[in-house]
């Protein structure tokens, strides 16, 4: 569902790319990013924010062989998994603070598949997004934010986090400061022109510096019209709305199927009481923890957010596996295309059947969520094989550091 045109932009975005060098990022940028690739930030000094949020992989997870297995992320200790992919942390600090768009009826913004880092409080979901991975037990694992605190101030780095975030940062009584100083830098980190760096061929044909090829430009097409794929992936186009961020941070249930090798089906029951019978209830999920939000809930099971699809076919050799959606279930970017294209025309499989099955018996399996499943834009488009290729062919223009 798109949301009309209009899109906050929280985050100053420079435009630089390409041009600038690493020294040209900002004091407190270059401590978000030193802060970002800090392995010695975790329980047992072996995950950074970028093992999950690799830039080589288009700021998603860095190893092939967990996007093709579990497509979720082991955590410092050693066992420990969540439950969805990472997405992209680029491109994450345009979303607006999550609210509910009373006019188009829909929630919108807010960071994570659910949204449910809202960015009240810091005036800025990315920000708030941050601090969580640290101390999250089935991420970085460390205690409490004083250990975070007091890792930095240790590190190489410490004095810079001195003159970004106060001379007294390090001091136990101003920990809360210092954290949210430490959020808001990773947050800066990932607004700069580093992470969100528009700098893709895409970017370059727009400006007339480069010219797509044609099936490239059949997929643009496509794209924008018998694809639908705009209605969510909303590019905007002039500059009032900024560059294009191929989404509206609105939510929507694409009728995913289960991943069956989902790790978290197996974790322990303080974790996941339901076992295999969990379902993973996106938006709806955070709605009903919020008393001003619960009334929306079940409308809203099984939503998630609408990904940028800037960098989605990014990856650091051509065999590297990428995953995709939030549980991963597609391997390729061809796959989930057909999906879109086929949902509703192939015969129905079981819901063990993986995407591999699924390619060679010629269906889908049922979604995860029945009940919310957009059907009125997906499922039938009508598209033949070269166009299904045009698609995935548009979508290579969107990664970063295109050189002519
Ligand atoms: C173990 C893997 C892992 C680590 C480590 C990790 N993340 Fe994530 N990240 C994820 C997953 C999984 C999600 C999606 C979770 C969800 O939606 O429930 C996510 C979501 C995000 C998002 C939201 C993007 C969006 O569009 O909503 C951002 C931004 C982000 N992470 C940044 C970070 C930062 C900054 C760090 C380090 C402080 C970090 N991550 C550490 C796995 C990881
Ligand atoms: C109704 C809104 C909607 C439409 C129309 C739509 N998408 Fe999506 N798209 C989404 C949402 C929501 C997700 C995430 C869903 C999930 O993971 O459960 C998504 C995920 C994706 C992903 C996976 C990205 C990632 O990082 O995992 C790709 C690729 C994609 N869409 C491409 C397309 C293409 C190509 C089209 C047109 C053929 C299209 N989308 C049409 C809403 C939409």
């Amino acid at each position: 569902m798109a949301l009309s045109r209009i899109i906050a932009i929280t985050a100053i975005v420079c435009m630089a790319a390409g041009t600038a060098g690493a020294a040209d990022l900002s004091d407190q940028e270059q401590l978000g990013k030193s802060i970002f690739f800090d392995e010695a930030l975790s329980s047992n000094q072996n995950q950074s924010c970028a093992s999950c949020h690799n830039p080589t992989a288009g700021w998603t997870g860095s190893t092939s062989e967990v996007n093709a297995g579990t497509v979720v992320y082991e955590g410092s200790i050693p066992g420990s998994f969540g439950n969805r992919k990472p997405p992209s942390s680029a491109y994450a600090t345009t979303s607006s603070i999550f609210h509910y768009d009373a006019k188009a009826g829909l929630f919108v913004g807010g960071n994570f598949w659910d949204g449910r880092a809202r960015g009240e409080r810091l005036g800025n979901p990315a920000a708030e997004q941050a601090q969580g991975p640290f101390l999250n037990p089935l991420e970085q694992a460390l205690g409490a934010a004083t250990d975070v605190i007091d890792r930095i101030c240790g590190s190489s780095y410490a004095d810079l986090f001195r003159t970004v975030c106060g001379s007294a940062a390090c001091d136990q009584a101003n920990v809360n400061e210092a954290y949210d100083c430490v959020g808001l830098s990773v947050a800066a980190f990932e607004g700069s022109f580093e992470s969100n760096a528009f700098s893709s061929k895409f970017d370059a044909h727009l400006k007339g510096k480069a010219r797509l090829a044609p099936s490239e430009l059949q997929g643009f097409a496509l794209f924008m019209g018998k694809g639908k794929c705009n209605k969510c992936h909303v590019i905007s186009f002039g500059k009032k709305n900024g560059p294009a961020l191929f989404t509206d941070y609105t939510f929507d249930n694409l009728g995913i199927p289960r991943y069956p090798d989902n790790p978290f089906y197996t974790a322990a029951p303080g974790f996941n009481p339901d076992g295999y019978n969990w379902i993973d209830p996106g938006l709806g999920g955070f709605l009903m923890t919020r008393a001003e939000f619960a009334a929306f809930a079940d409308a809203n099971y099984g939503k998630h957010k609408v990904p940028t699809l800037r960098n989605v076919d990014k990856r650091p050799s051509p065999d590297f596996v990428k995953a995709y959606g939030h549980n991963g279930y597609f391997k390729s970017l061809k796959r989930i295309v057909h999906f879109y294209n086929t949902r509703d025309v192939l015969p129905r499989c079981d819901s063990s059947v993986t995407d591999a099955e699924a390619e060679v018996m010629g269906c889908w399996p049922p979604p995860e969520v029945a009940a919310t499943v957009n059907t009125a834009e997906l499922g039938n488009l009508g598209l033949d094989d070269a166009e299904e290729n045009a698609l995935v062919d548009f979508m290579k223009t969107l990664t970063d550091g295109y050189q002519q």
